[in-house]
Parts: structure tokens; C-alpha cells; sequence
């Protein structure tokens, strides 16, 4: 049976219709003291938990969810579409915690393994104490985008490289390339414009997560004159007013999976996760 968590019900449903197995009506309780209580009202031999750790109530949402599955199921998955403090993968100053160990290990506690797409860095699936897979899922990004002309791919650093060579090749041509980019804070960057020459042409930018829009904003800037601009990325998080910078900064659409569940969420990642359980 698939458990949902509340963030991720649309998901959670696809991957239901996927595989074939019964979706799961979770029922919801808080206490007087606002403490929340999740039931699972089904029993069934394996639980494959989907559960977005979009917040920190979702996070203890799905411990919850993956204790009481225990109590209902004799396997039990965890699937995390979007891993929250997963880009916490290293400490930034001394005496901070490796966030994303930290998460990972309390997860790794109420599961047999653990499934996630696309993580910030691969050394994430690692901080799991359960073996964990990781699908990738950039290149379902290539599905909204038709008809472009002479589109250039680019990712706002170099890391993301890979991703953007991915939607390249799921669309079938075009050119790569990526921007330089230092981060000063959480919603200060600096980007340096890459070589290509973006006049006239349709470009995607293609990053795994937009958070603050702060990544892409700055991007979008730095294209000289392109004839239409596409930001996609796997994680559409859009957190605060990043949405509307997107806008101001000039995109034509949006594009992002269902890993987070958005107005922007056209694509699902739910036949990949379905090939991994
Ligand atoms: C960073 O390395 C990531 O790939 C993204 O570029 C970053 O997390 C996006 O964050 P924001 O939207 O806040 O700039």
C-alpha cells in the first residue's frame, strides 16, 4: 500500500496508479497543545511511505507516518520525492550540524530503505544508515518544452551541468553550456554570463532546485537578448516571493516536477520512482 504524507498526495497517488497498490487514507489528529497524530487505517505486507520533507512539520510528520506503518506493514519504504536540508551536506562553520546526516539518520530509523530523487549532491544518499537509491528524474524536464528554436541548455553553475546535458538529450538537440556562479548569502549570488550566445535563441536554464529564485532571477539577467526564456528545475520549492522574481526577471514558463507540489508541478517523477520499487 502507498502512504501519503500531506504534502505529497498528488504523488503519492500517480505512484498508486503506477504500481497498481491501494492508496492509504491517513487520518490526521493534533492534541491540544498542537502535537499532531497521524493513524493509518489499512494493513498490508509492504507500506511505501511518500512523504516530501517540504517542512519541518513534514519532517515529523513522516517519522510518524514510517512508526505507525511499522505497526501495519512487514516492509517498509520511504520514499522522499524531495529531501528538505538535504543541500545542509557539509557544516559552513564550526560547531553546526551536517543537517542532511542528521535528517537521514532519523529517517533510516523507521525504514527498510529509502528511496529520493535527484539529491544536491549524490554524497547525501551516504548519510543514510539503509540502503538508499536515487533516481534521476531531470529528464522527464524535457516533456513541456516543444518546438524550441535553436534552444541552448544552461545551468547556473557547474554543477548542474549534468542535468542540463540530461533535458538536452531527453529533447533531442541543442546546444549546453553553464553560467559561473558565487554565492555571497542565502539570497545574494553572482553569476558570470556564460560564452554562448543566447540572441534570438529559446534558453532553458535547468537547475535541481529553485529555492528563493534568487539563482535563476540573477540568470536570467545575465542572457542578452534571448528570444524566449524556460526555467526548469526538478524541486520547484519557490519558497517566499521567488515565484514572482521569476516573473520580473522576465521567464516565459516555469517548469518543475511534483517532487514538490506546485502550481508549477507539470511533470511527474512517479513512473521513474515506480521503476526503483
Ligand atoms: C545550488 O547549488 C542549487 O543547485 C541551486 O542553484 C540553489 O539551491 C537554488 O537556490 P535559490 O533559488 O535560493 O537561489
Amino acid at each position: 500500500m502507498i502512504v501519503p504524507g500531506s504534502a505529497s498526495q498528488e504523488i503519492a497517488a500517480a505512484l498508486a496508479d503506477e504500481l497498481d497498490e491501494p492508496l492509504s487514507a491517513v487520518e490526521y489528529d493534533r492534541f491540544a497543545d498542537g502535537e499532531m497524530l497521524v493513524r493509518i487505517p489499512d494493513a498490508d505486507e509492504r507500506a511505501i511511505v511518500v512523504a516530501s520533507t517540504v517542512s519541518d512539520g513534514a519532517h515529523v510528520e513522516l517519522l510518524q507516518l514510517q512508526d505507525a506503518a511499522r505497526e501495519r506493514a512487514e516492509e517498509v519504504v520511504t520514499v522522499l520525492p524531495y529531501m528538505g536540508y538535504g543541500r545542509q551536506d557539509k557544516t559552513f562553520e564550526a560547531g553546526q550540524p551536517v543537517s542532511a546526516r542528521a535528517t537521514a539518520r532519523a529517517i533510516s530509523t523507521g525504514t527498510d530503505r529509502v528511496v529520493t530523487v535527484n539529491p544536491h549532491e549524490k554524497i547525501v544518499c551516504d548519510f543514510f544508515e539503509v540502503p538508499c537509491t536515487a533516481v534521476d528524474a531531470a529528464g522527464r524536464l524535457a516533456e513541456p518544452l516543444s518546438e524550441l528554436s535553436e534552444p541552448l541548455f544552461l545551468s547556473p553553475d557547474s554543477g548542474a551541468i549534468e542535468l542540463a546535458e540530461t533535458v538536452r538529450e531527453a529533447y533531442g538537440s541543442g546546444e549546453t553550456d553553464y553560467f559561473e556562479k558565487v554565492r555571497h548569502s542565502d539570497t545574494d549570488v553572482e553569476i558570470q554570463p556564460s560564452d554562448a550566445d543566447t540572441t534570438g535563441r529559446d534558453v532553458v536554464l535547468v537547475d535541481d532546485i529553485i529555492a528563493t529564485g534568487s539563482t535563476m532571477s540573477t540568470a536570467i539577467s545575465q542572457l542578452s537578448t534571448p528570444d524566449r526564456v524556460f526555467v526548469t528545475c526538478v524541486h520547484p520549492i519557490l519558497a517566499s516571493n521567488a515565484r514572482s522574481k521569476l516573473a520580473t526577471a522576465g521567464v516565459d514558463a516555469v517548469y518543475g516536477t511534483d517532487t514538490v507540489e506546485r502550481a508549477v508541478s507539470a511533470v511527474s517523477v512517479a513512473p521513474a520512482i515506480a521503476e526503483e520499487l
